[in-house]
């Protein structure tokens, strides 16, 4: 099918011309894809006459954005933190918790009893609400197996879960989560270990495209992060990293020496910090929801753009800090506790975080010969989308040109429901997968 829609009210093709607030917004626009490809975006008015008699598909004057892109999640993880949820409302902070074996260990013991089957599983359904809400590129971060075996298994996990029919899934190992829940020795060893055993065996299985680490207090030091990412550029393993999040320990001038592509958190940057990610054009990535959920101040996203460096939205999906899936969300907070306007927050959640991901070639916008991604929303215009929080204001996703979601209300359904993957083992309708 080679389909086109009609009667988009806004489509924001946030390509990369301009600064952060510039989505390049066409109105009553059309956008038209073939075999998985953006073909053409612009005006309907001035749609090309090849497309005449193309089956087409109706927006209702609603607004079209690229699909989302949430380039920083902790996607599998066994269990749930409720319990700390709690403790932390009642005065307990996030390190005291850790401390007495809660936090990022109590998730480990969790995760490593978890079968195969049920982490796939869990995955996939974490997937499906995503693309329901209109992503479809997803980070997936190892960090709750904590040995090679355990850290390779859930790579190994989100290798299975890819499919035509969910978002696309970017892994990242990030071996040097915390320390292992049963540690008892030395933590030089350990930092070698995760450098010069674990690294290369991810590496050499072809199990990751990015490598991170916690670098804080309770976590680790700046010096043993360097030598971790080292370990994985070395290998072939672009770094990104956590950053600055609870305190400042230099994270993002960490995250530049290293050539990461993106520096995440960032609620405690210093001026020199932001300064840095600018100059070197690496990717900042604000997480608010950790941010709201730990009572934190707000990450100086207004002051990142200001300096110039490009920002990027991400949820930060995870059972302790960030329990929630919800990328909208997370742009609307952005924007109401960052100071970004939803403009911005929308280029930090597609394009930008995109660059995050370095696949700012193949999606985060709607230009011709970009995959075809994109989410129908239930607003005029972006900034009434991200005004008003609703459940879920996603009507429709679409991603390499198959549809990953159809909210039960969107009028059309048989338009749509063409664009639907096969089913697993069916007989392929045409095109490629
Ligand atoms: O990004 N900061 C470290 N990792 C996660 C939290 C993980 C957890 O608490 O389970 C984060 O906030
Ligand atoms: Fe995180």
């Amino acid at each position: 099918v080679s389909p086109v829609l009609r009667n988009v009210g806004t489509l924001a093709t946030c390509r990369d011309a301009g600064g952060q607030g510039e989505v390049h917004p066409v109105r009553d626009a059309a956008l038209a894809w073939r075999d998985g490809r953006v073909a053409w975006a612009g005006p309907e008015a001035e749609l090309p006459s090849e497309w005449a008699d193309a089956p087409s598909l109706d927006a209702g004057g609603r607004t079209v954005v690229p699909g989302l892109v949430d380039c920083h999640t902790h996607l599998a993880f066994g269990g749930w933190r409720a319990g700390e949820f709690v403790r932390r409302i009642r005065g307990e902070s996030y390190g005291e918790i850790a401390r007495s074996g809660g936090g990022i260990a109590a998730t480990v013991r969790a995760t490593r009893a978890a079968g195969d089957d049920e982490l796939r599983e869990l995955c996939r359904g974490r997937l499906r609400e995503m693309a329901s809400l209109g992503v479809t590129t997803v980070e997936g971060k190892s960090g709750y197996g904590l040995s090679r075996e355990e850290e390779l298994r859930i790579l190994r996990v989100y290798r299975d879960v890819a499919g035509a029919a969910l978002p696309r899934l970017v892994p990242t190992f990030l071996g040097a989560h915390a320390l292992p829940p049963d540690f008892g020795g030395d933590r030089e060893e350990l930092v070698a270990e995760v450098a010069g055993e674990w690294t290369p065996a991810v590496a050499e299985a072809g199990l990751a495209r990015f490598c991170d680490a916690f670098v804080e207090e309770g976590a680790f030091t700046p010096e043993e992060g360097r030598r971790v990412l080292e370990a994985g550029a070395a290998h072939g393993l672009t770094p990104r990293l956590h950053a600055d999040q609870l305190s400042d320990s230099g994270g993002a001038e960490l995250a530049v020496e290293v050539g990461a592509a993106s520096a995440d958190h960032l609620e405690h940057v210093s001026a020199a910090g932001i300064r840095a990610l600018a100059d070197a054009g690496v990717v900042g990535v604000v997480l608010p929801l950790a941010g709201l959920y730990l009572g934190q101040d707000p990450a100086p996203a207004r002051a990142m753009v200001e300096a110039g460096v490009r920002v990027a939205v991400a949820t930060d999906f995870n059972p302790g800090t960030a329990p929630s899936a919800h990328l909208p969300l997370a742009m609307t907070l952005a924007c109401v506790r960052e100071g970004l306007t939803p403009a911005e927050a929308l280029k930090g959640a597609t394009l930008h975080a995109a660059t995050a991901l370095r696949l700012e070639g193949e999606v985060g916008s709607l230009e011709p010969g970009k995959s075809a991604d994109f989410a129908l929303v239930d607003a005029p215009d972006v900034d009434h989308w991200l005004y008003h929080h609703r459940a879920n204001a996603c009507l429709a996703t679409v991603g390499r040109g198959r549809l990953l979601y159809r909210s039960p209300g969107l009028a059309g359904a048989e338009g749509w429901e063409a664009l639907a993957a096969p089913e697993p083992g069916a007989p392929a309708a045409g095109g490629s997968p």
